[in-house]
């Protein structure tokens, strides 16, 4: 039977991580996976989860099941992170997930229980994981026009054009901020624009927020979240706690969905965690619910986070600087105002490959860097190197 299985296509993410690990040069640098890394080049256990593992450590008495939903104070803790008070928290339904991938997958599987012809919106380019899975799950998708390729910016007309196309059934998937592979991002105003157009539409929106806290703040990179959930009648929103509380391998996510039926909702939620893991991890979200909870270790998180974010902006400036010097123009200005872990650099996968081949640097094939791969000594090099490489 097993004759019968096919090779799948490697994962391009994934393969660029393990292409870094094999190459013996020590002036490489990875700009592959998106994961947080400091000056020295390691990706650190925040401060504030190590205390909460401690206390964790001297007070759990039991390992026993927790909810096929997760624990209950982790979604209301949650819930307050990322909806803050824009809905009725009682009408929110929740379930954690194994990350923030989870919370997708079960958002496609939710959309595809409640319409089993549903169409899934996703903008050109999107994660390629949501494309993977869509096609995985035999959901049909339809792409609409995001990235503009000249200014490297949002193609705003194109996207508003393509999701004036939606029905009611449809979902839409949305980045709720620091949109990943680009960088590329809605300015508030636009927000408002799409938030209303999807009103119109009848279409149900689903946010996925990977990101909180990366780009320009907690709150301000939950502030279109916020207001969308205010102003339509439904959404499914899939959040990760793997980048903002640096827990990657914890598995910790949470799929949220707002709508008229809360029991409904929570019961299907329930249903398809059961059927796809059962329960869902709990020793992040644990940590997770701890640090929102207790005011000390909140406030410790929130300082390192914004440590992180203006690093990452610190880089983002001087790696445009660096590349103005260089290159006598403006033309990669964009790379200090994009947000979040990623830049798309928007050029062609053979100056990616020779990047990777002359300079040892990595990054993906649709040329996104992980803007937190760098520090400030590898700036310069990586600006030397784009410029030598005729990008
Ligand atoms: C990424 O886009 O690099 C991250 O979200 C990690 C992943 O799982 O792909």
């Amino acid at each position: 039977m097993l004759e019968n299985l096919k090779q799948q296509p490697p994962d391009g993410i994934l393969q660029i991580m393990q292409m870094f690990r094999e190459d013996p040069r020590d002036t490489k640098i990875d700009l592959g996976v998106g994961v947080y890394k400091d000056a020295t080049g390691n990706t650190p256990v925040m401060r504030a989860i190590k205390a909460a593992e401690h206390k964790l450590w001297e007070e759990q008495t039991t390992k026993t099941y927790v909810g096929l939903a997760g624990d209950a104070a982790f979604g209301e803790a949650m819930i307050g992170l990322v909806l803050g008070d824009a809905v009725d928290t009682s009408s929110v339904a929740a379930a954690a997930t194994p990350g923030g991938t989870g919370a997708v997958r079960q958002a496609f599987e939710l959309a595809r229980a409640a319409k089993p012809d549903v169409r899934v919106f996703v903008s050109n380019p999107t994660w390629p994981n949501h494309v993977s899975m869509l096609n995985y799950l035999g959901i049909e998708m339809v792409t609409y026009r995001y990235f503009d390729d000249e200014t490297r910016g949002v193609d705003f007309d194109g996207m508003m054009t393509d999701l004036a196309a939606a029905q009611p059934g449809d979902v839409i998937l949305l980045h709720g901020c620091c949109h990943n592979p680009t960088g590329a991002n809605l300015n508030a105003a636009q927000w408002d624009e799409v938030i209303a157009l999807l009103g119109k539409t009848g279409a149900t929106p689903m946010i996925d927020i990977a990101y909180q806290g990366f780009g320009d703040g907690l709150e301000a990179d939950a502030a279109a979240t916020r207001k969308l959930v205010a102003a339509v009648p439904e959404t499914l929103i899939a959040a990760s706690c793997s980048k903002n509380f640096g827990i990657y391998r914890e598995r910790t996510g949470i799929l949220m969905v707002t709508g008229a039926n809360k029991g409904l909702n929570q019961s299907t939620l329930a249903f398809l965690n059961r059927q796809n893991f059962s329960f869902p991890p709990d020793h992040g979200a644990r940590l997770v619910t701890m640090i929102l909870n207790d005011s000390t270790l909140r406030s410790d998180w929130e300082a390192e986070l914004d440590e992180v974010r203006t690093s990452m902006l610190g880089l983002r400036e001087q790696l445009a600087s660096e590349l103005q010097r260089l290159s006598g123009s403006d033309r990669f200005g964009f790379l200090a105002q994009h947000r979040g872990m990623f830049s798309r650099l928007g050029t062609t996968p053979e100056l990616v490959q020779k990047l990777r081949d002359d300079f040892g640097i990595y990054m993906t094939n649709d040329s996104r860097m992980n803007i937190a791969g760098l520090n400030t000594e590898t700036v310069p090099s990586l600006a030397k190197a784009i410029i030598s490489a005729g990008v």
